[in-house]
């Protein structure tokens, strides 16, 4: 028997249940993979962009979409947080109202138009320095960023020298941060060598990042070699020395800047009219996509430091940053080639990529 690898259940800061008849069979594949709770994004339709009360033609209410979840099986994690999706209609009396009743915990910020479901985005000059960030920083709200430049086309989109991301983190980031020197974010999905350093030059405890596996396992080759596009996310995956950057910064001894999130987007139609949806299904193989991410960064899985380092990025800094318990209960990856459970009828990563699990949870 091979080693058993044990760490505590660990938290999904970044993915997509949706809406409707899967959104059980997405909750069950997280639930599976040894996940204890999770950050459900708002971008549904409409967006969750109230804080309670009944649904209208406008959008769900953190109260409503997060019951939704909870009866669809939700109820079994050990945490749920549901951000406040950030649109015109937004106020700084919502965020206070909703910070003190506790429902509001985290709210996010999508670019216009920059990503699936993103059509109700404000742009980021908008945000900075506005009564609804001061308020998000008064009250501790966490915010959570999609952090891309938006508008952008052609080259001035993605070249080898900059990316949506990385002119994002260049230009708006340092400006937000010393403009609301209080304020707790969450770099949602980095992909980038400027993102990572943004984070890094930050203050450790207000300035975090969530990285998904395939941004730690692929280059944009790998995308680009056969269109495969099963490897099509937002952001896109990147180049050689960003992917370098994000697998040294969370591997990084003792490091609690970065965590997991797996931005688990399922599609039921991945293939459109021209092009492509936007977002990868990793529900049931998420752990172990990261195991053999850490394995090819070079960490050894089977000693007291690379454990320490995979449980403290799975299982330990998403809930301190958040602000919630670690969970008490663990689970076991051994590593062995058995192939994903799954039950959502989409098509996962590994599926996509051809590629085989070299771990399994147990
Ligand atoms: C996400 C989705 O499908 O909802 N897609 C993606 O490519 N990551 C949206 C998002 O998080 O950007
Ligand atoms: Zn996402």
């Amino acid at each position: 028997m091979s080693h058993i690898l044990e760490i505590p259940k660990w938290f999904d800061l970044h993915t997509h249940f949706r809406q409707g008849e899967l959104v059980a069979s997405y909750i069950s594949d997280h639930l599976e993979m040894g996940c204890a709770g999770a950050l459900a994004m708002p971008n549904t339709l409409p967006p969750v962009s109230k804080i309670d009360g009944e649904n209208s033609e406008h959008g769900w209410s953190i109260e409503s979409y997060r019951g939704m979840l909870l009866e669809a099986g939700g109820d079994q994690f050990e945490e749920l947080i549901v951000p406040l999706y950030l649109t015109k209609e937004t106020t700084a009396q919502d965020i206070e109202r909703g910070a003190k009743s506790g429902q509001l915990k985290a709210a996010k910020y999508y670019p216009p138009h920059g990503t699936t479901n993103s059509a109700h985005g404000v742009p980021i000059e908008n945000w900075i320095g506005s009564d609804v960030l001061k308020a998000i920083e008064a009250n501790e709200v966490i915010l959570c960023l999609h952090g891309e430049q938006h508008g952008l086309t052609g080259a001035d989109y993605f070249d080898s020298k900059h990316t949506a991301e990385s002119k994002f983190y260049q230009n708006w980031m340092p400006k937000l941060r010393d403009t609301h020197p209080g304020l707790k974010m969450v770099c949602e999905h980095i992909t980038t060598e400027a993102a990572v350093a943004f984070v890094e030059s930050s203050v450790e405890g207000k300035v975090a990042a969530t990285i998904t596996p395939q941004h730690l396992l692929y280059t944009v080759g790998h995308l680009i070699q056969g269109l495969r596009y099963h490897l099509y996310c937002l952001p896109i995956v990147k180049f050689e020395n960003d992917r370098e950057a994000l697998r040294q910064a969370v591997t990084k001894p003792g490091q609690s800047r970065f965590f997991a999130g797996t931005d688990s987007a399922p599609h039921t139609d991945k293939v459109t009219e021209c092009g492509c949806a936007a977002g990868c299904y990793t529900g049931g193989c998420a752990p172990q996509l990261y195991a053999m991410a850490f394995e090819e960064a070079g960490v050894n899985l089977a000693t007291p430091e690379g454990i320490d380092s995979f449980r403290r990025f799975l299982s330990a800094n998403g809930p301190e940053f958040y602000g919630f318990p670690v969970s008490n209960e663990t689970f076991q990856m051994v590593r062995e080639r058995r192939g994903a459970t799954k039950k959502a009828p989409v098509t996962s990563l590994p599926e996509g990529m051809g590629l085989e699990l070299e771990w399994a949870i147990v």
